[in-house]
């Protein structure tokens, strides 16, 4: 079976290959490489496979799907937890195989939410910049303490969770807020309405899948509810945060600190090289320009376990779709 591999990058070609080597040998994966990510433009390149394997930024929507079905293709497999790039409606009435990869190393993109937030209160980024220039004044490198501190995360699901532990670990007051609050939260923090926790929070960490309740959740109403001086932290999706709304507030100085891994429109800047080009995006240039913003370009997932776990789950998935075995990670429409 051919599979079509949509935004290819060197790590994804050596993981799924590993796990390809390990793979069941009564099926016979093909994997093509493919730089270029899924639009309407570009899936044509899926000729002959029966199979396309995407990540986030790929883009699924319903004129893909009608290509994409034209040419053949009967199943998806999504390199990631989140599936909001996809119309599943339209892959549900075209009768589309959907699956994901529901849980890899959650641990993996709350160590990197603690990173964010350390790196910014710390300020090690500047620091270590600073040393290698022979300039070891300490001006504008004072944090805070987080020993003490509160800490709210939104969506207490399997990251949200990874992450309250780390930060009970260090000595933080946890609160969570969850429509669906998990048992397992309840021993670590306290479960509050959404309001309160950003009226608390020192810091506010996003764990919470974007859908259309929770599209802009954080905008100029809750952005004004927060502590003065508090830090966001958004690891999520970028679709959770009103950009302009939070540049206004950091303009305002109400908001303290922003650390990002996701961007409402990263799907036209990350996972490319864009250092030699002029990049268009004036609210993402915008962004940069504050001193206390820090942005990675959508990395909390990138370790070498969340990797192998994400290809060796993705070949399960495709072994299901070939067998015609009960997939447990598929998506299906609400
Ligand atoms: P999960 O499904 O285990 O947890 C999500 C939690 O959010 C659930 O408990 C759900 O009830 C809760 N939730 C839903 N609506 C909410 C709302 N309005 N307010 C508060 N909570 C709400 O998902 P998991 O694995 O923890 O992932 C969370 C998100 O992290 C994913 O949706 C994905 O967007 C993002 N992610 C980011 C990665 C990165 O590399 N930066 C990698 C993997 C996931």
């Amino acid at each position: 079976m051919k599979i079509a591999v949509f935004s290819a990058r060197p790590y994804d070609r050596r993981f799924l290959d590993e796990a390809n080597q390990h793979a069941d040998a009564a099926h016979s994966f093909e994997f093509l490489y493919f730089d270029a990510s899924l639009d309407i433009h570009t899936a044509a390149l899926a000729q002959d496979c029966e199979a396309v394997c995407v990540f986030v930024n790929d883009r699924l929507d319903a004129p893909v799907l009608h290509a994409l079905h034209a040419l053949g293709v009967r199943a998806i497999l999504l390199r990631c937890a989140g599936f909001n790039n996809v119309d599943l409606a339209t892959a549900a009435d075209l009768g589309f195989f959907v699956a994901r990869v529901p849980a890899y190393s959650p641990e993996a993109v709350a160590e990197h939410a603690l990173a964010l937030v350390m790196t910014l209160n710390r300020q090690t980024h500047r620091a270590y910049n600073r040393v290698r220039e022979g300039n070891f004044m300490l001006d504008g490198l004072l944090g805070r303490t987080l020993y003490g501190k509160t800490v709210g995360i939104v969506g207490t699901g399997k990251i949200g969770l990874a992450t309250a532990r780390i930060f009970k670990g260090m000595g933080c007051t946890v609160l969570g807020h969850d429509p669906y609050p998990s048992p397992a939260f309840e021993s670590i923090g306290e479960s509050v309405p959404l309001d309160e926790l950003l009226a608390r929070a020192d810091i506010v960490s996003l764990h919470c899948p974007l859908t259309p309740d929770t599209h802009h959740l954080i905008n100029d109403v809750s952005l004004a509810g927060m502590k003065a001086g508090a830090m966001l932290v958004n690891t999520s999706r970028g679709g959770l945060v009103d950009t302009q709304a939070v540049i206004r507030a950091l303009k305002s100085r109400h908001l303290g600190h922003l650390a990002i891994d996701v961007y409402e429109q990263e799907s036209v800047l990350f996972f490319q090289d864009r250092s030699g080009e002029i990049i268009d995006d004036d609210t993402f240039q915008r962004l940069m320009t504050f001193p206390n913003v820090l942005v990675t370009g959508h990395q909390g997932f990138f370790t070498v376990e969340a990797l192998q776990e994400i290809s060796g789950i993705t070949l399960r998935n495709l072994g299901d779709f070939a067998t015609g075995n009960t997939c447990p990670n598929l998506v299906t429409a609400a």
